[in-house]
């Protein structure tokens, strides 16, 4: 073997050996994480898109990641907007529509269980979520930071106006359109797509398409949240867009411990103290201790 090839194979190998020690640190023991949560002064949630996906919402990566022959990831994008609102809108109107059905799950609900148990505790609690279905807050979430906009609200893209809109069709041209089983595009003319009440200007959902950056406020309290955070659960996140993919890191680097709730592994594993690996419905109330009796508390109030 030449000198430099044996020299990259050990340099993998030993990798490969940190990686398979590391993967042995992460624990999955309810018994420790309970004890770094109680004495957690400042807890953060990161969600994505697979807490929802319990729900019946399609994940971008993986089962479902495909809206007729189109990924997901391709229509979310302003390229993709202009070249061709009315093919995005119908991607929009045919989310919307799978949200307007769907209801939290039990992880949503553990979640929003969690925030009030630390507001009792006196616990700094931040909920951060990639997701734009507004689920955390139909469970009882409050102040959730929506990184990535909402699916519920729209910009003109001439005023900039933000409005929240929860009409069903957003617009009569999108009736009976998103359908993701047909080749057929509706074509809608630029006139017939949503329009804003201010100026007549071409609505655009008011979410963060990849490639667009997060809005200075919601960075703000981004940044805000994470300082000082010393427990960070990363549930249903494949942790490959950022900036999101970067808080673990972020808390890890300043002592914080990072409990990650995921079905699979994902490039932040490793830097997880703990690792509950599995359905986050599931997965979470039984980490955080959530009782039938909290749950029923919680829904009651709501
Ligand atoms: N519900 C939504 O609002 C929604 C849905 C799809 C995509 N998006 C957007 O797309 C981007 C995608 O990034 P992302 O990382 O959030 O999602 P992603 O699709 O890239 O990854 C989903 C992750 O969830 C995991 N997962 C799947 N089912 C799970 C379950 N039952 N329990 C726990 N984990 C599970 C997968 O292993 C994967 O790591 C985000 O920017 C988001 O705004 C949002
Ligand atoms: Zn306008």
């Amino acid at each position: 073997m030449p000198a430099g090839f044996a020299a990259i194979v050990s340099k993998l190998r030993s990798f490969h050996r940190i990686g398979s020690q590391q993967q042995r640190l992460m624990s999955d023991s309810v018994q420790d994480f309970t004890s770094v949560l109680q004495n957690a002064k400042k807890v953060v949630v990161l969600s994505g898109a697979g807490i929802s996906a319990e729900s019946g919402i399609p994940t971008f990566r993986g089962e479902g990641g495909l809206w007729r022959d189109y990924d997901a990831t391709e229509l979310a994008t302003p390229g993709a907007f202009a070249a061709n609102p009315s093919l995005v809108w119908e991607f929009y109107h045919y989310r919307r529509t799978i949200v307007a059905g769907a209801a939290p799950n039990a992880g949503h609900y553990a979640v929003a269980a969690l925030q009030r148990r630390c507001r009792r505790q006196d616990k700094d609690f931040v909920l951060l979520t990639q997701n734009i279905d507004g689920l955390h807050a139909r469970a009882g979430s409050n102040d959730v930071v929506e990184l990535h906009g909402s699916l519920w609200k729209t910009r003109c893209c001439h005023c900039k106006a933000v409005e929240t809109n929860r009409d069903m069709p957003i617009c009569a041209a999108l009736d009976g359109k998103g359908a993701p089983d047909t080749a057929n595009e509706a074509n809608i003319p630029s006139m017939q797509l949503p329009r804003c009440q201010k100026c007549n200007g071409l609505l655009r959902p008011h979410v963060v398409w990849f490639g667009e950056c997060l809005e200075r406020d919601v960075m703000n309290r981004t940044n805000d949240a994470l300082q000082g955070c010393d427990l960070l659960l990363v549930v249903g996140t494949s942790a490959v867009v950022y900036p999101a993919a970067g808080y673990a890191p972020m808390v890890k680097a300043h002592g914080g411990v990072v409990a990650e709730f995921n079905t699979e592994d994902t490039p932040i594993s490793y830097n997880c103290r703990f690792k509950f690996q599995g359905p986050s419905s599931v997965k979470l109330p039984l980490a955080l201790g959530i009782g039938e009796d909290e749950l029923a508390e919680l829904k009651q109030s709501l």
